[in-house]
Formats: C-alpha cells, sequence, structure tokens
C-alpha cells in the first residue's frame, strides 16, 4: 500500500510542475478572472491591463508575480498573491458601479464621459493630494522629509496632472501641520513655496496665522502688514490685523 502511495505522488507530481511551468505569453485562455468575463479575448484584457498599469505609473508586478526584466511567460498572471491585485479587483467593480450610476445623468449620450483608474489616480498608485502626502510626511518624519519628498515629487511629476504644485498645495500643507503642533514644519513648507512663488500676499496670510497658532503675535502681525504691502487691496490680512487688535 505504501509502494502504491509513493508510486502515485510520482506520477502525480511531474504531471503537476507540467502544468504550472510552461507558460505562455500572451495566454491562450483567462484562468481567474472574476470581474471580467472569462470568454475576453486575453488580447483585449491585455489591453485592459496595459491600461491599469499607465493610469497608475506602475510595470504589471505591482499587482502580479514576476519579475522585472524577466520575460512575462515568466509571469504568474493567474495567482492572487498581492494585496494591490485583490484591491485593483475591488477597483474594477467600484469603477463599474460608478459607471452604471454616471449611465443614467440626465442628458446622458454616446458623448458623455466614463469613469477609468485614470479619472482619479492620474498615474500615481495611490491617488493622494499632494497636501496630504507633505502633511502626512511632515508629521511624522519632519520638515527636511517634507521638503526634501516635495522636491522629489516636483521633478518626477512636474507638468503631469499627478499633483498640484500649485501655490495653494503648500500653503494647505502648511496650515494643516500648523493645527497639528507642527509649526517649525508648517514655517518649512511656506519658507519652500515663498522661493517658488516670490511676493504671494496670500501666503504672507498663512505665515501669520500659523505664527498666530504658535502664538506669536508679534511674527503674526509683521506678517499680515507684509501681506498687506505686497497687495493694499488684500482685505483678508487687513481684517487678520484687526483681530489682534492692530490697525491696518
Ligand atoms: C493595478 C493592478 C494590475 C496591474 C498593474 C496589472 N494587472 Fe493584470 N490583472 C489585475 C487583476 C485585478 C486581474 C484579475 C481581473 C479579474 O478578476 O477579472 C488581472 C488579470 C490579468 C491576467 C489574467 C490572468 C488569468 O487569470 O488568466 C493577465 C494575463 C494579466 N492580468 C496581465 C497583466 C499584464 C501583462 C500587466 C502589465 C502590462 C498587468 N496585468 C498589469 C490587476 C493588474
Ligand atoms: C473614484 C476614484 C478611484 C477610481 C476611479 C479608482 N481608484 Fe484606485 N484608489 C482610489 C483611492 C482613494 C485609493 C486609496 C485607498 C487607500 O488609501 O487605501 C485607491 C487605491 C488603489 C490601489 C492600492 C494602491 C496601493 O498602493 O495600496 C490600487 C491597486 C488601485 N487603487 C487600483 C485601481 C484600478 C485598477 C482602478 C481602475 C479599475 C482604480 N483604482 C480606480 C480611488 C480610485
Amino acid at each position: 500500500m505504501r509502494r502504491l502511495l509513493t508510486g502515485l505522488v510520482a506520477v502525480a507530481l511531474p504531471a503537476l510542475l507540467f502544468a504550472q511551468v510552461p507558460r505562455r505569453f500572451p495566454p491562450d485562455s483567462l484562468i481567474n478572472v472574476k470581474v471580467m468575463p472569462r470568454t475576453t479575448p486575453p488580447l483585449q484584457l491585455i489591453g485592459v491591463m496595459r491600461n491599469f498599469s499607465g493610469d497608475l505609473g506602475v510595470r504589471c508586478q505591482f499587482c502580479h508575480v514576476g519579475e522585472e526584466g524577466k520575460p512575462l511567460d515568466q509571469f504568474d498572471f493567474a495567482i492572487d498573491q498581492k494585496r494591490t491585485k485583490l484591491v485593483a479587483r475591488q477597483m474594477m467593480l467600484m469603477v463599474q458601479e460608478i459607471n452604471r450610476r454616471v449611465d443614467t445623468l440626465p442628458g446622458h449620450d454616446a458623448n458623455s464621459l466614463q469613469v477609468t483608474c485614470a479619472t482619479c489616480h492620474h498615474g500615481v498608485s495611490r491617488p493622494a493630494p499632494l497636501s496630504t502626502v507633505l502633511t502626512e510626511i511632515g508629521t511624522l518624519s519632519g520638515a527636511d522629509s517634507a521638503v526634501r519628498a516635495y522636491k522629489a515629487l516636483r521633478t518626477r511629476y512636474y507638468g503631469r496632472a499627478a499633483y498640484d504644485f500649485g501655490e495653494g498645495t503648500l500653503n494647505t500643507a502648511a496650515f494643516r501641520l500648523g493645527r497639528a503642533n507642527k509649526f517649525d514644519e508648517a514655517l518649512a513648507m511656506l519658507r519652500m513655496n515663498e522661493e517658488l512663488y516670490p511676493n504671494s500676499s496670500g501666503m504672507s496670510v498663512f505665515r501669520g496665522n500659523i505664527e498666530l497658532m504658535r502664538s506669536d503675535t508679534l511674527a503674526a502681525e509683521s506678517a499680515f502688514r507684509e501681506a498687506v504691502r505686497r497687495d493694499p487691496a488684500n482685505e483678508e490680512a487687513k481684517g487678520r490685523l484687526r483681530t489682534i487688535g492692530k490697525q491696518p
């Protein structure tokens, strides 16, 4: 009996290995698709996959088991091993749901837009607003890390739709860091913003607000005055001066 079992295992094992090893790319058929129809032509599914990759700014191995630089027939596309693949499947369902709702909009017609992964992700895997990214990094790792992160992201993504490098982003990040009592970090964001967008009156109001948060009324007054000097029509800055009992 024992010998018989061993014999069976010896026969079964190579058969299993055979089923696993020689994969073809593109595959002849789909093995483990749960959202797309099983009958989708493989080339059509691969077109969808290329869109996913572009929309998230990633490569196939972000979701699939396989090595950078290795041929795609050595990837195991069917296995559900990576968290990101499972998230992506949920995202596919979410996008279907959203588009079902979009289809019911009044005036909806053939020219109406559909939501895709790019609508939210626009080239990044975690579609967080830049002000959120910087607030998180500033809170966790301090001013230098947040400044470095901003510069690196700006170098990589400036001119794309991925992140908003306009003046407002660093003001917002500074304000949120200030509210979290991270004053050095907040002021570092504003110093960098001042270099990028010199002489902004609005930014000077933000600086004043952060000085107020850390109870430096003198520095706040000087920041609000600087805002008025930069733009004599800045009513917000004048209002802030009145609030702290100063004549604009
Ligand atoms: C953002 C995650 C993500 C990226 C990036 C991605 N895929 Fe996928 N892929 C999936 C998901 C999710 C499925 C399963 C779809 C379903 O269940 O309907 C899938 C399924 C597949 C399948 C079918 C496997 C089977 O079950 O037979 C192939 C082939 C495939 N992907 C190839 C690629 C290739 C090639 C790339 C790179 C160009 C790529 N994928 C990039 C998420 C991704
Ligand atoms: C309505 C906006 C929206 C759309 C459309 C969308 N996503 Fe997302 N996606 C998000 C948000 C928000 C997160 C971050 C969730 C979190 O922080 O856990 C995310 C996270 C992800 C992640 C995890 C990234 C990581 O690093 O953990 C993957 C993978 C992903 N999305 C894939 C997709 C794919 C594929 C599509 C298109 C089928 C898609 N998403 C469409 C909003 C969207």
